[in-house]
């Protein structure tokens, strides 16, 4: 239920320099992602229309990301769609407005459907059993995490594990490691020993706007929502966006910013003069040396930005002659147990969302979902399929094809999911968004317009 796009768009956004009368335009996004594409959107309807966006892609989206495999859409980024909380969820709502095909994720059969290291189902009664000690740890974690960030006790963070060692059942079979994963770095992209539980837990995204995951399958794809949004503010012919304002296929390679107004220079040799700029790339691009600041950020920010964590998400698909899993009702979700956490470990069927289609994908994150993707894709088949025989059987076909997502080798994105660690305060995350260190009550208001 991962890369909720209420999540993802945990981005990063600053604003540089001021003052001059220098040529259009007044400001310059970096970033056609969902907070790109939302920071101008709000800029536009505040009267901000002198905007230009630069994105390095060939088309929007960012970690939103539709692709064709084998006459189907599938998702390498953004999935689900959260609803039927206490808070209206925007992108829910437009999903529903475009009646874009979601489908409720349905886990509540998980326990008969987890795989052992070598072969066979798990016992019903054993998985549940786990099952219920998970629950309550999860619940025992939330309400400590409540507990430390209570009014007039705003006690030390510390990291997830550390809170299951305080509840005293750390797992460590097999069975409980892929539930713990199943609980935890599927929802956070990062095990549980880094993730601070102060600001992981409670899960407010399903608090607010619902716990129900809605898994979107549409042949126009979750693209189709940021068109939607992009297409109120920026010119388009159908389904495209025709816009001077936007401009595809620019990589931006340094930011020269002072008081007289900022310059962005692209990897094309162009360069653009703005009063002001914004830059909505991934924690993971800005780590990384692709966007030179001149002069450096100031130390403040770089510690902000070098301390946050990018997380690797990753979602590998295979297509099959034909299908060998279970399908029907409630299978559609099954767990592969291992000694090593996190090899292989969740598994999705998509015969509901697309009957025939014969499409099976496998999650995977952090070292392992780096570790795989520096392979070569033969490579990695051959590992799933050792995997799949162990679950099904040594009877089962080659793929006909595979799909590999690699977001963190992408120089563009260094990973597909930010995370919070343990360590980083509030105070912190403060200094990530804003321009100046003393500014941070001022700059709260226009910032946090930006986020949605
Ligand atoms: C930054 O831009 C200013 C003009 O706005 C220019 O004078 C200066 O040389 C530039 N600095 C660098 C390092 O490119
Ligand atoms: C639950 O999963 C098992 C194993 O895949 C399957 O046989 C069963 O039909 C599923 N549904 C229910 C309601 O038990």
């Amino acid at each position: 239920m991962k890369l909720l796009s209420s999540v993802l768009v945990l981005a990063i956004l600053f604003i540089l320099t001021m003052t001059s009368a220098s040529p259009s335009p007044t400001v310059i996004i970096i970033g056609a992602g969902v907070s790109g594409i939302l920071a101008a959107k709000t800029l536009h309807d505040s009267g901000i229309q002198d905007i230009l966006i630069l994105e390095a892609n060939s088309k929007i989206g960012g970690r939103i990301h539709s692709v064709q495999f084998r006459g189907h859409t599938v998702e390498l980024g953004a999935n689900w769609v959260i609803g039927g909380g206490p808070r209206s969820n925007h992108l829910y709502e437009i999903a529903s407005k475009l009646n874009l095909k979601t489908y409720l994720s349905d886990y509540g059969n998980i326990s008969a459907n987890i795989y052992k290291q070598e072969g066979g189902l798990y016992p019903k009664h054993v998985v549940s059993a786990a099952l219920e000690v998970a629950e309550t740890r999860d619940q025992f974690c939330t309400s400590f995490s409540t507990r430390l960030s209570a009014p007039g006790h705003d006690r030390d963070d510390v990291s997830i594990l550390v809170s299951q060692r305080l509840f005293k059942e750390v797992p460590t079979t097999p069975l409980d490691m892929v539930i713990d994963y199943f609980y935890n770095d599927y929802e956070d992209a990062e095990p549980p020993r880094v993730t601070s539980l102060k600001n992981t837990l409670p899960r407010y995204e399903f608090l607010d706007f619902g716990d129900q995951t809605y898994f979107l399958a549409d042949s126009r794809g979750f693209e189709s929502i940021l068109v939607y949004i992009a297409k109120q503010f920026l010119s388009h012919k159908h389904e495209v966006i025709r816009d001077q304002r936007l401009k595809l296929n620019k990589v931006v390679r340094e930011i020269n910013y002072s008081k007289s107004g900022v310059q962005v220079k692209t990897e094309d040799g162009s360069v653009y003069q703005a009063k002001y700029v914004i830059v909505s790339v991934s924690v993971g691009v800005l780590q990384s040396d692709l966007i030179v600041f001149k002069p450096h950020l100031p130390q403040w920010k770089t510690q902000a930005i070098y301390e946050f964590d990018m997380a690797v998400y990753t979602k590998i698909f295979l297509r099959f002659p034909y299908k060998f899993w279970p399908s029907g009702p409630e299978t559609e979700f099954f767990l592969y147990a291992h000694e090593k956490r996190g090899y292989y470990p969740i598994w999705q069927h998509l015969e509901t969302e697309m009957p025939g289609s014969n499409i099976l994908f496998v999650t995977v994150t952090d070292e392992e979902a780096k570790r795989i993707e520096q392979q070569p894709d033969i490579k990695i088949q051959e590992e799933i399929m050792d995997v799949l025989k162990k679950m099904f059987g040594n009877d089962i076909p080659e793929p006909e094809e595979i799909l590999i997502p690699r977001w963190w080798s992408n120089r563009f994105f260094k990973g597909s999911f930010s995370n919070w660690p343990i360590g980083y305060s509030q105070r912190r995350h403060m200094q990530l968004k804003v321009r100046k260190a003393q500014n941070i009550n001022n700059d709260l208001g226009l910032i946090s317009l930006f986020f949605v």
